[in-house]
């Protein structure tokens, strides 16, 4: 077929480095530069009627569900309207309450995830409105939904989603701003973020540039018998993600925690066998994530820190720094080491890196 691994040694590596034109496929055409917005052609909902909604309901599975997260926060911080992720299946299956006053949103990069479609039928039959963001043109829940965003993010082989994901974030940050624009998000900060989704495929480029550095680290974290992500809010989904992306690929056991539950319960686990990757992006809560690393020091934990800056040595035992987008849209950058760190890790411990064990690419029954 046309599409090989073109050279690199698996699909998911090529997909990763795929990333910085993915997102420019995302943006393409739909960038507004003259009233600072998005322009979505498929949504078929007029300014009236995005006017009228009251809530974001984001639903998805395994990775589409945490970029869904990514998306709700996007949504809240840049349209001012309550946004939450939900798998799709617990959704379907707790009998959800439909509102008028609700837009549904349904991610799925494949368009076949049978529980994702179940879940678009149940809303549609109960007479809710619902989006998707799919990469798949014309698959069955692009064809079951009332419109939405295709990625155009190209074909997605391997098992474990990099690029329809960072693609499925950049399609919410342009959902997010073109309903901010409808609302309350000012011109200078609707310009804000269209320079910042501009900069992102370049700023993406610079993160793969670290790769050689990456590398190194995964052989060595990947040794551990288990790994503990963490972020506060915006790092949260990073967190979660990465985790998903480490379990996965390299079956090495990874959990995720919002970085305040920490002295809540797991800290209890903190040891130097259990190094910790700590998302730190350089916003209002540095100070607080920097408190954190300081309380992992302190258990002789192990730390890997994910930030915009060198982390000094007492709180961080290594640190990968990624360059600066705005704050909305930092989870996605801050996303991209932790996919390197997956795959090399999983290279690391000769894993069948795009066809994981126990995994589909789309499991398309209940
Ligand atoms: C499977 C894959 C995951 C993927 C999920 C949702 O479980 O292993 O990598 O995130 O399905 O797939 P979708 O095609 O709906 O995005």
């Amino acid at each position: 077929g046309s599409y090989d691994t073109g050279g690199y040694a698996h699909y998911l590596l090529k997909e990763i480095h795929e990333q910085p034109g993915a997102v420019e496929r995302t943006l393409s055409g739909r960038l507004d530069e003259r009233f600072s917005t998005a322009h979505l052609g498929g949504l078929n909902l007029d300014a009236r009627e995005l006017r009228e909604i009251r809530r974001v309901k984001i639903l998805g599975c395994g990775s589409a569900y945490y970029a869904g997260e990514m998306g709700a926060q996007l949504i809240e911080e840049l349209a001012r309207i309550p946004a939450h992720s939900e798998p799709a299946s617990e959704f379907r299956y707790r009998n959800p309450v439909i509102e008028a006053d609700t837009l549904y949103v349904a991610v799925s990069q494949s368009g076949e995830t049978y529980d994702t479609l179940a879940a678009v039928q149940e809303i549609k039959r109960k007479g809710g409105r619902v989006l998707g963001v799919v990469n798949t043109v014309g698959s069955a829940i692009a064809r079951e939904c009332d419109g939405g965003i295709y990625l155009h993010a190209g074909p997605e082989i391997s098992v474990a989603s990099t690029k329809a994901f960072t693609s499925t974030v950049v399609a919410f940050a342009l959902l997010a701003l073109h309903f901010g624009r409808i609302h309350d998000l000012s011109p200078a900060d609707g310009r804000r973020i269209v320079s910042a989704l501009k900069a992102l495929p370049e700023q993406i480029r610079e993160v793969l540039g670290q790769q050689a550095e990456i590398e190194k680290l995964a052989a060595e974290y990947a040794e551990s018998q288990g790994m503990m992500f963490v972020g506060r809010v915006r790092g949260y989904p990073v967190a979660r993600e990465g985790a998903q992306k480490l379990k996965e690929i390299s079956y090495v056991h990874a959990e995720a925690y919002p970085a305040s539950e920490l002295k809540h319960g797991p800290l209890a686990l903190i040891s130097p066998e259990l190094p910790t990757v700590a998302l730190v992006p350089d916003d209002e809560l540095l100070d607080k994530n920097l408190t954190t690393l300081g309380e992992i020091k302190a258990r002789s934990g192990r730390v890997l820190a994910i930030a915009h800056r060198p982390i000094e040595a007492k709180l961080a035992d290594h640190c990968v720094v990624v360059p600066k987008s705005e704050p909305e849209l930092d989870p996605l950058l801050l996303n991209i080491p932790l996919q390197l760190l997956a795959y090399h890790a999983a290279v690391a411990l000769d894993r069948d890196v795009d066809k994981p064990r126990n995994l589909a690419k789309s499991v398309t029954v209940e």
